[in-house]
């Protein structure tokens, strides 16, 4: 649970806005910023809010009011932003698809493209020639906390390359396109060792081209979703990547911008999940007690195996009578919809006091890429969403979902 919520608050929020619900937490979002900030001293630095792990409106105002610029997959994505106040000039777009239509409204709105295929460079150079972009070089490692979050080496789909450096730069020179940006990004939740390797794979890569103006490392700083997650040593970490920073840019003749783009690391803290048990049951090898959520709110454990924390509130106070091990179940009609799985997606009971229908459940580290990745399956409506400010006043930032919103953009037949 975030530190900045109470259980008299929470209980009150559910009570009024419904469960299941989605809370965020103001305070947390910006104690994270100031944390990146203040992390890495070198003077030239731009941090990059990975938009995709939480999109909404209010959210996106907060990490621009902490001078943290924008990191967009998607020509939304650049909407959702601009709508919260970003300037073209403050997003970079990195992006695997590659359509006509959106890199001529990308550039006719000047925003810049990090190429992640030779193909996209083209594309570019035949829209706009002279036009400026970066590129996303694939270093031929990766590391992520599951395979499906690793985006370096031989088997993923992301990036350039980096043996292909030659061929790029044919093709910048055939369009007289001006490279200003060597990009990587080799996946999620990598550690510091992970990190280290990549800036020094991604500063080499970077040496091979004349007159860029950044180099960008990416996201995937982890956070702490279990006791025994390690945090990133923060200092450290930023300590080392100022130290190659300066020596790359005296090396190099220019003063380059080191650029990051986290956004587990930014918003995984604030969120918090608040749904009611509904039933208790029993096989007999396991207690299940089933809550009014599911995979449609968090698809994380069903997709990744991935682990969040669990309390609830009432049954706290029933510990005397002694604790049971459940399998927290989702209300979904999938076998999968089970927030209790060991990382292979097996069963992985927890214990609790006795539950009782009518427990609020509190799932937390629910900030990132889980409203982001939400679904409306089994026409189940959305959650609210709310945001707890940083004067512990709570607004309503996203309604709660209605039949009409699941149907809204079916035709009458
Ligand atoms: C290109 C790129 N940058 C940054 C990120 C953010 O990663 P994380 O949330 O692990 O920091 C992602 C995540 O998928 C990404 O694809």
């Amino acid at each position: 649970m975030s530190k900045n919520l109470s259980e008299s608050l929470i209980r009150e929020l559910a009570h009024k806005y419904h469960t299941p619900l989605y809370i965020f937490s103001e305070k947390e979002i910006r104690e994270q910023c100031q944390k990146l900030k203040s992390a890495i001293s070198y003077e030239n630095k731009q941090i990059r809010y990975a938009c995709k792990a939480l999109t909404l409106q209010a959210i996106l105002k907060i990490v621009r009011s902490e001078g943290i610029n924008i990191d967009a997959v998607s020509l939304n994505e650049i909407k959702r932003a601009q709508k919260a106040g970003y300037n073209t000039n403050e997003i970079l777009y990195t992006g695997e698809g590659a359509s006509q239509t959106v890199f001529e409204e990308l550039l006719a709105n000047n925003i810049l493209i990090n190429c992640s295929s030779i193909d996209q460079i083209k594309l570019i150079g035949k829209i706009k020639k002279g036009s400026s972009c970066s590129i996303r070089i694939n270093p031929g490692e990766g590391h992520g906390a599951t395979n499906k979050t690793n985006t370096g080496g031989p088997s993923s789909k992301h990036g350039i390359y980096h043996d292909q450096v030659d061929e790029v730069k044919k093709v910048l020179k055939m369009y007289d396109l001006k490279l200003v940006g060597i990009h990587s990004h080799i996946g999620s939740e990598s550690n510091l060792n992970h990190w280290l390797r990549i800036k020094d794979l991604t500063l080499n890569i970077a040496k091979k081209f004349d007159d860029i103006d950044f180099v960008d490392l990416g996201g995937g700083i982890p956070v702490v979703y279990k006791e025994s997650d390690k945090p990133m040593p923060l200092d450290e970490w930023g300590n080392k990547l100022t130290e190659s920073f300066n020596n790359f840019s005296k090396e190099y003749g220019k003063n380059i911008q080191l650029q990051i783009e986290p956004g587990r690391f930014i918003v995984a803290s604030c969120g918090s999940l608040i749904s009611e048990v509904q039933n208790i049951k029993h096989t007999p090898d396991y207690h299940f007690a089933i809550v009014d959520t599911g995979l449609n709110h968090n698809p994380r454990p069903a997709m990744y195996g991935s682990y969040h924390p669990i309390s609830f509130i009432g049954a706290k106070e029933r510990k005397m009578d002694g604790e049971r091990s459940y399998v927290i179940g989702g209300n979904l009609c999938e076998s999968g919809d089970v927030f209790t799985v060991e990382a292979d997606g097996t069963l992985a009971p927890r214990q609790f006091p006795l539950l009782q229908i009518g427990d609020l459940m509190i799932m937390g580290m629910m900030g990132a890429y889980t409203h982001s990745m939400k679904s409306e399956y089994n026409s189940m409506n959305l959650p609210a969403s709310v945001l707890v400010d940083k004067n512990g006043n709570e607004k309503l930032i996203e309604r709660r979902g209605t039949v009409d919103d699941i149907m809204r953009r079916e035709m009458e037949v």
